[in-house]
């Protein structure tokens, strides 16, 4: 940014550095001009050029002088009309040349009335109203020539006198002198011709005149000028008039100029008339530069004839010559100059284009300096930025593997403690519901509930984990809200009604629907109840209040009490993990329930807050919203969670587990169950606890466990899901799988709690799930009732005939068997052979398991079975009273009438022939 700054000022300076430049070199040339204006009577005669040449050759000593020239072209009024039009341009000085006096008079003095200085030239006006003139003294002019011609002609003789303009002052003046040197003399002016000053002019009217048949004869022509007096010569040439006296004024050099008509003997005589040109300028030059300047500036005359116009000549030509080279080195000068001055302009451009690019390359070379220590500067921020960063970097490392390592510290102590816990609180629910035990019943409680704070603990660590670890999911579902409240308070009934705490429910609507994920919800509410009933005195109150938000679309759940209560600090850090507070809850606590309450609220997109005032009242508010748009599609379940999946057992600290009855020990146990458990110390605890009701097969590890199975078909299987060498679940798969295992009823017990892991097990076929610690009660209670129903559905089976095995339900395994095997014996019944063998080559089993299978699920041994599905078809023939009973006998496999009817008197106690004719006459009658 800076540095873009500065290098837009460099430009800046650079540019304005230039045009600075460029306007000194042009300086010379533009420079401001005085601006002359010359209001020229007439331009087209050699006399004019000459004192225009004259004029611009002393210009050219005067750069700040313009000059422009107006020719009136012999005309008064366009000479008055010029002048003003220089008066409107603002020229600074004016040089006029009169056409004629009198007419111009009145606006030379206007001019110089207004301020603008004049200088008259060569005719003059008829006031003084003017700065200065310059001119020859026409008077002293004529008075020269008059003496001329006095002596050329003797004082006798007659004189042709051709005018100029009568109006203009050299005209009147010459003449004036021209008499002046004639008095007393006898010549005489004999005629007088207007030539106007115009070589044309004069030229006709001397024709006109001379070619009169009378006129005045005369010696000598004087014309007030060359031009007019050469043409006289050249008419009376013309017409053959010779031997004149030709005598004119201004003796101009070069070529048509008097002096070259003397050597040509055109003229005889002529007198120098100055234009003054040159000092015209100069004169305006001076005014202009504020000098004082003589007001009258009268040239000489001299007379040119043929005496001295040798020298004359000689000397015009070296002035001519002179001029001419003044001229050329004018040239030369100008170009030079303008050499110079484009020089100097890119002299100076080049200078300030030298200057700029130094103090650039003087800004660059320092940019480039501090660059590179700024670059040197970045470069070792960067060695210590990267240093730093790898510091961070192995810090972080180590505090991740250090949390790595808490976490598997707290996730391993979690299912140590687990197992320890378990084998300390079944045993104690053992003992409680042991009568012998009765003395200690108030130890044995306080152990269980001591056991369960502690569970508790351990869950709320696996919980953070799973929080830390994204593992745990939100399963939301549309609960009512209230019946969920209470079920969760029937918990803490009894120990309300211990301390005569005043504990309700408050709600306007007790309809509400809401969505949320019911397990982490529990949580929630069983955390804050607990709180409240630690802190809550006794007759104290605990209110659990519910209110509908309608304008924030929210439900608020209050949990109120008046414990304890908390200071404004705790307040501030009451839901921070680990933080051990100043009073009330914080004090005592561990620092986890309230957090891990805030963060199972918080991924359900609830808030919580809490009020306090010590001793009066403390209320955590939950805030939840209603719907479910809240919730991503994968957090919703659609079926409302089974009850089951929650873990209240283990948070029931006040709750007595009673089985409905006590077991009286089997004298001896026909059921076996196989008990799969790695944990010696569970497994050992497990056996000891079945062994008096049934007798117990043991497994470690899952693959050997198979193998038992399949062998023994145990009547029931009791399984854990997490084994150090297998998983548990592929074995309860692969028992499910199994035709020989598949209707063998399994109980999972198992530390994986969470609804997730249920649903698994529940979807792979298990017939209970069961968590640890469990109460050994339970389980024998789920053993047993899961022994009866298997029984019942035995007989259920054994008095139906095949029936339709299309059914996909789990429960039906057992009859998928009954089917198929009853079939098989149906399809060979007349075969009085048909056997065991046969049956064992068909199914694909061994005669022991053959013998096993339909012991277990039938409950009869083969041959019982095969005879029983005998007796049964041979029932339903006897009732059709279209075979002898000696063709129903061989139907249904037996190879002789008499050993059919003995087998169907032992199983009926009726002979077959009697069943027929009994049966028959009930149908008739
Ligand atoms: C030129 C001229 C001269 C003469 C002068 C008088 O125009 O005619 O020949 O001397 O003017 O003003």
């Amino acid at each position: 940014m800076k540095q873009a700054l500065i290098h837009s000022f460099l430009v800046t300076i650079m540019l304005f550095l230039l045009g600075l430049g460029f306007l000194t070199s042009c300086e010379t040339t533009t420079k401001k001009k005085f601006k002359i204006g010359f209001s020229q009577c007439v331009s087209n005669d050699a006399w004019r050029r000459t004192m225009h040449e004259e004029m611009y050759r002393e210009l050219s000593f005067y750069p700040e002088l313009s000059l422009e020239i107006k020719d009136a072209q012999g005309n008064s009024q366009r000479q008055i009309q010029q002048i003003r039009e220089f008066q409107k341009q603002g020229v600074d000085l004016l040089i006029v040349s009169p056409n004629e006096s009198e007419p111009i008079t009145p606006i030379v003095e206007e001019v110089f009335q207004s301020g603008i200085p004049v200088i008259v030239v060569d005719r003059k006006i008829n006031s003084n109203l003017y700065s200065a003139y310059i001119g020859g003294d026409n008077y002293e002019i004529g008075l020269t020539a008059g003496q001329y011609i006095k002596n050329r002609l003797q004082n006798k003789g007659n004189i042709l006198e051709i005018w100029g303009l009568r109006g203009s002052s050299p005209a009147r003046d010459r003449h004036r002198g021209l008499l002046k040197a004639l008095e007393g003399t006898e010549i005489q002016i004999i005629s007088q011709i207007e030539g106007e000053w115009e070589k044309d002019t004069a030229r006709n009217r001397l024709k006109a005149h001379l070619l009169q048949k009378k006129y005045p004869e005369f010696e000598l022509v004087f014309g007030h000028n060359d031009v007019m007096t050469i043409a006289a010569n050249e008419i009376c040439g013309e017409i053959g008039i010779f031997d004149k006296i030709f005598v004119g004024v201004d003796a101009l050099p070069g070529p048509f100029g008097g002096i070259q008509a003397i050597t040509d003997g055109v003229l005889n005589a002529t007198f120098f008339y100055p234009t003054g040109g040159d000092k015209a300028i100069e004169l305006a030059h001076k005014i202009l530069s504020g000098e004082e300047v003589e007001k009258d500036n009268i040239l000489h005359t001299a007379a040119v004839d043929l005496s001295n116009i040798r020298i004359m000549k000689q000397q015009t030509d070296r002035i001519i010559s002179q001029q001419l080279n003044i001229v050329r080195q004018k040239v030369m000068i100008d170009s030079q100059l303008e050499i110079y001055q484009s020089q100097k302009g890119l002299l100076i451009v080049l200078a300030i284009t030298l200057f700029v690019a130094i103090v650039s390359l003087a800004y660059i070379f320092k940019s480039l300096k501090d660059k590179q220590e700024i670059n040197q500067e970045l470069r070792q921020k960067n060695v210590e930025v990267l240093l730093q960063q790898q510091k961070t970097m192995e810090y972080a490392k180590k505090a991740e593997e250090a949390t790595k390592y808490k976490l598997e510290f707290f996730t391993n102590i979690s299912h140590e403690f687990r197992t320890p816990l378990t084998l300390i609180q079944a045993p104690v629910e053992d003992l409680i519901q042991n009568r012998e035990a009765m003395a200690f019943k108030n130890d044995l409680l306080l152990i269980r509930k001591n056991t369960y704070r502690l569970l508790r603990l351990v869950n709320q660590l696996m919980d953070f984990r799973k929080i830390d670890n994204s593992k745990m999911m939100v399963k939301a579902s549309a609960q009512a809200l209230v019946p969920f409240l209470e079920e969760i308070m029937s918990v803490f009934q009894k120990t309300a009604r211990d301390n005569q705490v005043h504990f309700r429910l408050m709600a306007e609507n007790p309809t509400i629907q809401l969505w949320f994920d019911p397990v982490m919800m529990d949580k929630v509410i069983f955390n804050l109840l607990s709180n409240s009933f630690k802190f809550t005195p006794k007759k104290g109150f605990i209110h659990i209040l519910i209110d509908e938000d309608p304008i924030n679309h929210e439900v608020l759940i209050g949990v109120e009490d008046n414990g304890l209560g908390m200071v404004h600090e705790d307040i501030i850090h009451v839901f921070d993990r680990f933080y051990q507070g100043k009073s009330g809850i914080r004090k005592t606590g561990t620092g986890l329930g309230l957090a891990l309450t805030k963060e199972l609220l918080e991924l359900q997109h609830a808030t919580i807050r809490v009020k306090s005032e010590p001793g009066e009242k403390t209320i955590f508010e939950i805030r939840l919203k209603m719907g479910n748009r809240h919730f991503e599609e994968g957090q919703l379940l659609l079926d409302s969670m089974d009850s089951q999946v929650l873990d209240h057992d283990i948070f029931f600290p006040d709750q007595d587990f009673f089985p409905s009855k006590e077991r009286e020990p089997d004298a001896s146990p026909q059921q076996s169950i196989l008990v799969i458990e790695d944990d010696k110390e569970i497994r050992e605890y497990l056996k000891s606890k079945l062994n008096p009701y049934y007798r117990v097969i043991e497994a470690v590890d899952p693959e050997v466990a198979f193998s038992i199975a399949t062998d023994e078909l145990p009547d029931l299987i009791t399984c854990d899901l997490m084994f150090q060498n297998g998983n548990g679940l592929n074995l309860i798969k692969k028992l499910k799988a199994d035709p020989l295992t598949e209707a063998i009823p399994i109980i999972v017990i198992t530390a994986k709690t969470t609804p997730d892991d249920k649903l698994l097990g529940i979807k792979t076929g298990v017939d209970d799930y069961i968590t640890k610690p469990f109460s050994i009660s339970f389980v024998l209670e789920r053993i047993k009732t899961l022994l009866a129903n298997r029984s019942q559905l035995k007989k259920h089976f054994l008095h139906e005939l095949p029936i339709d095995s299309r059914s996909s339900n789990p429960e039906t395994m057992d009859k998928k068997f009954v089917n198929s095997f009853t079939l098989l014996i149906e399809e060979n019944l007349q075969d009085s052979q048909f056997g065991v063998n046969e049956i064992c080559r068909e199914i694909g089993l061994s005669r022991g398991q053959l013998y096993r299978k339909t012991k277990s699920v039938m409950g009869y041994s083969v041959n019982d079975y095969i005879n029983k599905v005998r007796l049964k078809k041979a029932k339903h023939l006897l009732l059709q009273e279209t075979e002898s009973i000696a063709d129903i006998s061989h139907q249904v496999g037996f190879s002789t009438s008499a050993y059919f009817s003995t087998v169907f008197k032992n199983a009926f106690g009726i002979t077959p022939s009697d069943f027929r004719e009994i049966n028959l006459k009930n149908l008739k009658n």
